[in-house]
């Protein structure tokens, strides 16, 4: 089975349009409460930054930012915000995020997946985050933020596998390729499975004239 990531629909959406340079509540809470954590001028990694929404954030915070993305045209959005931000040089990858060790060799202080590898099969999502806890230095935290199965369009979407999908006919992931998705208890299960102390969970639910977006967050840690 090709578990491989969908580039083509990522580069589509960034080639045509300007994507949200803003960071979420969910990013700036989570710098906030883990930045005494790990001390000044700490390391993080944006996994699958886009934009740049958080990397800007971060680096205007006094964090040394590596942003890795696999679609070329969200790493020129990240270029542009950063300097609309006047923000301090943050190292771009252009990668594979669900194969990290291929792109840096870390350890860093902070890793945030806001929203990025849910994009991808639940298998090489699993393999990442076994990757990711690799690269998380002793006393480091990662802001994991996936989508629940309550999602709209989950139900009539074409299932993969247990938790993977594709062709979503409505909601927030129409038209995004593969995406995977969990319950709130079995994506705790996971990050625990894959080595990961969980400090902090959160689930929200977001309806948008009816459309309903399942966000779940987690706070993590080494154990
Ligand atoms: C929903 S966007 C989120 C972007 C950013 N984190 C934000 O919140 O603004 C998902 C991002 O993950 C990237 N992505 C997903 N899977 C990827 C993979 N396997 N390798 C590289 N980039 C990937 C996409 O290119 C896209 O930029």
């Amino acid at each position: 089975m090709d578990h491989g990531f969908a580039h083509a629909s990522w580069e589509a959406t960034f080639a045509a349009r300007p994507f949200g340079k803003y960071p979420s509540e969910e990013a700036v809470r989570f710098f906030f409460a883990t930045r005494s954590a790990v001390g000044s001028a700490p390391s993080a990694l944006d996994i699958g930054c886009g934009a740049g929404a958080v990397a800007w954030f971060l680096a205007r915070n006094g964090v040394r930012v590596t942003a890795m993305d696999g679609a070329p045209s969200a790493l020129v959005q990240l270029e542009a915000t950063l300097r609309d931000f006047g923000c301090p040089p943050v190292v771009s990858l252009l990668g594979d995020i669900t194969q990290p060790r291929r792109h840096v060799a870390g350890p860093f202080d902070l890793l945030v997946d806001h929203y990025s590898l849910y994009a991808n099969h639940q298998v090489k999502l699993r393999e990442a985050l076994e990757a990711y806890r690799e690269l998380l230095a002793p006393g480091g935290r990662f802001l994991c933020c996936l989508f629940g199965t309550g999602c709209t369009g989950a139900e009539a979407a074409l299932r993969l596998d247990a938790n993977t999908f594709t062709d979503f006919p409505a909601g927030v992931h129409r038209n995004t390729g593969i995406i995977t998705l969990w319950t709130q208890e079995e994506a705790e299960n996971l990050l625990r499975a894959c080595g990961f102390q969980v400090l902090y969970r959160e689930r929200q639910l977001h309806d948008r004239n009816g459309v309903l977006t399942e966000k779940l967050i987690f706070h993590l840690a080494h154990p």
